[in-house]
């Protein structure tokens, strides 16, 4: 297949490039060679290269920053996601498009499945919703994944603060009050590979299985990284950031299931692969 991969310097990207570049040709981009802000060059760009499908991991990704910049946020995660959209239903092309667990305000208790009740509370999960609005008006054939708190090797990352910052304390205080899924973007970009081998088009949450607090998940770290790190639970408020997070966010990856295929493994097995090959 010919693939055409925009954001491929990011974090997902580089994993997207890892699983895909064997067996398809790919076109790669970033925001330098393909500014998904620029309507026409979007258009103009995928009219010819003439994709059999598009990935679209480039987004606007800083939550707090997203805050300050809410411009730059709609830009990029709503009206760049409605611009390939436009051009994805120009060439008649599938479009893969990366979404979020902050689309939802964090209320429930039980892990969501993709009909749950949408509420961002931040502007990153506002611009991002736009982004899936956009797709669901323009496009039938798309792959909306909703994912959540990713970590990889090629960006900053959960994981990687943690680890950095053992190096210099013996103490580090780490929110416990919000809920989710650490997803490693390997375990991630093999799902995107294997959903784009099919036409179930349609909304997804996809996610390494299981679930804990950013403090539970801080101290898995420093237990399977033999880091002698005490972690002390405190809440959102305690920790104050400019975007609200949602407390609860644990995705119930029910279509993906339904549609056959079989869960990613667990975010513990995961992320020991994820430290043993950084250490
Ligand atoms: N990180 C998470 O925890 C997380 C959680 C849930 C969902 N997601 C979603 O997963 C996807 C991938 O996330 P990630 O963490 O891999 O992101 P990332 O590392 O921040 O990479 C995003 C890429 O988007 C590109 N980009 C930004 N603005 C652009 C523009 N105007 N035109 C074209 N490219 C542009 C950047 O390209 P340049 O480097 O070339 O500027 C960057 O490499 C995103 O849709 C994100 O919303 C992420």
């Amino acid at each position: 297949m010919k693939i055409l991969i925009t954001g491929s310097n990011g974090m997902l990207g580089h994993d997207l490039i890892k699983v895909l570049e064997e067996n398809n040709e790919l076109i790669l981009t970033t925001s330098k060679t393909f500014d998904i802000t620029d309507k026409k060059q979007t258009m103009d760009y995928i009219c010819d290269t003439k994709p059999d499908i598009v990935i679209n991991s480039a987004a606007y990704t800083d939550v707090d920053g997203c805050e300050q910049n809410q411009d730059l946020a709609y830009a990029v995660n709503g009206d760049g996601v409605r611009n390939l959209a436009l051009a994805c239903r120009e060439i008649d092309c599938p479009l893969v498009h990366i979404s979020t667990d902050y689309v939802f305000d964090g209320s429930a208790r039980d892990p969501i499945a993709e009909d749950g009740e949408i509420g961002p509370i931040s502007v990153y999960g506002k611009s991002k919703l736009k982004g899936e609005e956009a797709i669901l008006e323009i496009l039938d054939k798309y792959f909306i994944v909703r994912t959540a708190w990713l970590y990889g090797i090629n960006g900053r990352n959960f994981p990687k603060t943690m680890l950095e910052l053992a190096q210099n304390h013996s103490e580090i205080t780490v929110v416990y009050d919000e809920v989710g899924t650490p997803t490693y973007t390997p375990d991630l970009a093999y799902g995107i590979s294997q959903l784009i081998e099919t036409d179930y088009y349609g909304t997804y949450h996809l996610t390494n299985s299981g679930s804990c607090s950013w403090c539970e998940f801080a101290r898995y770290i420093f237990e399977i990284a033999d880091k002698d790190v005490k972690v002390i639970p405190v809440t959102a408020s305690e920790f104050a950031r400019p975007a609200p997070r949602p407390s609860y966010s644990v995705l119930n990856n029910k279509q993906w299931v339904e549609n056959g295929f079989k869960p990613l493994r667990n975010y513990k097995e995961a992320i020991k692969e994820y430290i043993e090959l950084i250490k």
